[in-house]
């Protein structure tokens, strides 16, 4: 095998086509995005790269919020109709059958169908090229309560969550271990006690987030 040098694209893989909705619970939007990610812990604050030419743009730099919805394998049809029409001409609400549902605190609406939402304020919007990012702090979350196990956990491998990578939908797949499990004790779940002692760099557990 041998390695084969392109020049620069945006091939990161994969991604999470989420459902951003936008406007209030009146007159709604919803935007497919897969250009979204996390960029800080505390406070947890999230990007999404929009084109200006999207409807959803001027809603979302008006308002000042929106809500970022996972998206279940389930939905990926849905979520992909709203990554193809333009909410200009379609109520993407009433054409996917998905439903609205009210947020806490933020007026624009969420998806009762989608397993968990992150409510979002925009805190700035940075023009990239193509895209402007809109940086934004996450104020809320919805989530729905068959996603906790017995003990209040999140189990978020219940959600069925959809992937997206380079134009292609795929259903998140078999589960490989849990965070610092390279490191755990044989036959235990949690990492060694001496994970975070100075060690030779490989064998250490990386810090989350
Ligand atoms: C899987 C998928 C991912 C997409 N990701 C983005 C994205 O990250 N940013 C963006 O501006 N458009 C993205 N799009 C395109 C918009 O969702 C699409 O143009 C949509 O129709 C815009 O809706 P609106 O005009 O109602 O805002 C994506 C489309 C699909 C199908």
């Amino acid at each position: 095998m041998a390695k084969i040098s392109w020049k620069g694209s945006a091939l990161l893989g994969p991604v999470p086509p989420v459902m951003v909705t936008c406007g209030d619970m009146e007159e709604s939007n919803i935007i497919t995005v897969a250009w979204a990610g996390i960029i800080n812990t505390h406070p947890p604050r999230v990007s999404i790269a929009i084109r200006p030419t999207r409807h959803s743009y001027g809603i979302i730099k008006e308002r000042g919020e929106f809500a970022i919805n996972l998206t279940p394998a389930t939905l990926a049809k849905e979520c992909d109709f709203c990554g193809i029409y333009t909410g200009a001409k379609v109520d993407k609400f009433a054409k996917t059958g998905l439903h609205k549902a009210p947020a806490t605190a933020v007026a624009c609406p969420i998806i009762e169908e989608c397993p968990l939402a992150l409510e979002c304020k925009v805190l700035d919007v940075l023009p990239q090229g193509t895209h402007d990012l809109f940086l934004a702090e996450v104020v809320a979350v919805d989530l729905d309560d068959t996603l906790l196990d017995e003990n209040g956990k999140l189990c978020l491998d219940r959600a069925g969550l959809a992937a997206f990578a380079h134009g292609e939908y795929f259903a998140l797949g078999e589960k490989l271990g849990n965070f610092g499990f390279s490191v755990a004790k044989k036959g235990k779940g949690k990492p060694a006690p001496n994970a975070k002692k100075p060690a030779p760099k490989k064998h250490t557990a990386p810090k989350r987030g």
